[in-house]
């Protein structure tokens, strides 16, 4: 094992996400929805991500927020290098890599931050790296600055310890170098035990489902997950222990549906969270109990400054959102943090007409919908936290999100990627064809053309009806079909996200 890294495990490299939770625009609107003040994307600001993997997320805000200068760090030289041809490629001027570790940056110049961000970093690095982490933050992190942490969460993560510690063992008794391979023999060993019933799976209720999705899972983000030496879930009142020696307060949630507490949560659960507010650690402990969180997104800052109601208000209402997904029929019901919430039509239909026409602030979306601003803001953050909208960038340019699509896919090559990144909004997920038929819209080439070009310089093969379709004529029919109906469903979505004029 090489020694810069720490005891994290460097074997696999990360998988390529982008997470939309963490877009500076999302952390404004929950720190919007916290009551604290935000800092203005339309003057100048500073990010920070730690542990960035390949950066997919902070390039692309990068790309989208012209205003924003972006750090990147991470020890990992071949995310690194890969994340350099992106930024290269992108020309995106405003992002600086650190290929470096979190204790190398306390000794470089850096800009005090507006933002740090560390998702999927604190619960698999060793206790001094927290340390620097945090050594980070006081040193780099400005005074009303925020910090967004990401990690396992207690109670949730109390029935997997059991199951990772047989596939550790595992491996380390095969003595098996590959980590996957690794992986995969610790796996099928689990599911043998729990078919030969082992009283484990019996007494602890959802370890079956968590070895079901294991199988589900992608194998490389596993291998980061389960076989580092380091895990660690946290109970909130922990890394409210260790974020206060940052001198930083935790102020509220990425996840969005901890802000509809009143519509989600259960007589029972409000009783009992009632009991316990007097004390913020053992609130919200109480609730990842009630609702066995697994992961936390939790938002710290630095000598927080509450607004005024009145203020924070006027905040909310300046918030502008874009609807990111297609103006299907509206379902009669969702789940929100395991829990059936019933979506009203006479609410919800008014807001998602008046969105599917563009991105619109809170109160111009209550003013058209003709409803009060708490059923207008309510239901728009239903929509965020579903993922049915997303909170727009304010400053993004057609061009430079294009360029960065582009110069990614380029990048990608054959590599399998379900998402483009928007103007409006942040990054819309989609199907193989989809980004394929939107790449086309973006170079303004006959998207028939492009994908066909595509299919036979990367060696893809399309199926229909489980039949792979390789025949020219069949194929150059299939898509032309496939066209008109993204002609028709997707092409309205592109242009409300801006991808399109
Ligand atoms: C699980 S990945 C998370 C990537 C990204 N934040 C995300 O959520 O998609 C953790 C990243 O932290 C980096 N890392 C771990 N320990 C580090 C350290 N001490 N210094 C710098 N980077 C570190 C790893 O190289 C890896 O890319």
């Amino acid at each position: 094992m090489p020694e810069w890294n720490q005891g994290y495990m460097t074997d696999v490299n990360y998988t390529k996400n982008a997470f939309n939770e963490f877009s500076p625009a999302n952390i404004n609107f929950a720190l919007t929805l916290s009551s604290q003040p935000v800092p203005d994307l339309n003057k100048p600001f500073t990010y920070a991500e730690l542990g960035a993997g390949f950066g997919l997320s902070i390039s692309s805000w990068a790309a989208q927020y012209p205003n924003g200068e972006f750090h990147s760090i991470d020890f990992n030289p071949s995310q690194s290098a890969w994340l350099t041809k992106l930024r290269d490629g992108a020309e995106l001027k405003n992002l600086h890599i650190h290929e470096r570790s979190f204790n190398q940056m306390l000794g470089e110049e850096l800009p005090q931050f507006d933002y740090i961000i560390i998702h999927g970093i604190l619960s698999w690095i060793k206790p001094e790296v927290r340390k620097d982490i945090r050594d980070f933050m006081t040193k780099f992190l400005k005074p009303g600055g925020v910090v967004y942490v990401g990690y396992n969460a207690q109670p949730g993560w109390s029935t997997v310890g059991p199951l990772r510690h047989i596939i550790l063992e595992g491996a380390k008794s095969t003595g098996e170098k590959n980590p996957i391979v690794a992986l995969t023999q610790g796996l099928n060993f689990l599911k043998e035990l729990k078919e030969a019933g082992a009283v484990y799976f019996k007494a602890v209720g959802n370890a079956s489902n968590w070895l079901d999705s294991w199988f589900q899972a992608d194998r490389n983000y596993l291998v980061g997950e389960l076989l580092n030496n380091e895990h660690k879930a946290f109970y909130f009142s922990e890394m409210m222990d260790e974020m206060a020696e940052a001198k930083t307060s935790y102020v509220g949630s990425l996840e969005l549906a901890n802000y509809l507490e009143p519509l989600i949560t259960p007589q029972e659960f409000l009783k009992r969270l009632e009991q316990v507010s007097g004390s913020l650690a053992l609130r919200e402990t109480v609730k990842d109990m009630l609702y066995n969180s697994t992961f936390r997104y939790d938002l710290f800052v630095k000598g927080p400054q509450p607004l005024p109601r009145t203020k924070a208000e006027k905040a909310l209402n300046k918030v502008k959102v874009v609807l990111s997904g297609l103006r299907g029929s509206l379902p009669e019901k969702v789940t929100l943090k395991g829990v059936q919430v019933t979506l009203k039509p006479e609410v919800y239909e008014p807001v998602m007409e008046f969105l599917s026409k563009g991105p619109a602030t809170m109160e111009e979306t209550s003013k058209a919908s003709g409803l009060k601003f708490n059923q207008a803001a309510q239901a728009i953050t239903v929509l965020l936290a579903l993922g049915w909208a997303q909170a727009a960038p304010p400053a993004a340019k057609v061009e430079a999100v294009k360029k960065y699509n582009l110069a990614l896919d380029d990048l990608l090559g054959p590599e399998a990627f379900n998402s483009l990144l928007t103007v409006n909004g942040s990054w819309l997920r989609c199907g193989f064809l989809d980004r394929l038929y939107g790449l086309a819209v973006m170079k303004g080439v006959d998207p028939v053309k492009f994908v066909t070009e595509m299919m036979k310089e990367r060696d893809w093969q399309l199926s229909h009806e489980g039949q792979p379709v390789t025949e020219a004529a069949k194929l150059k029919t299939f898509l032309k079909d496939q066209v008109k109906k993204m002609d028709e469903q997707l092409l309205p979505v592109f242009k409300r996200m801006g991808l399109y004029s």
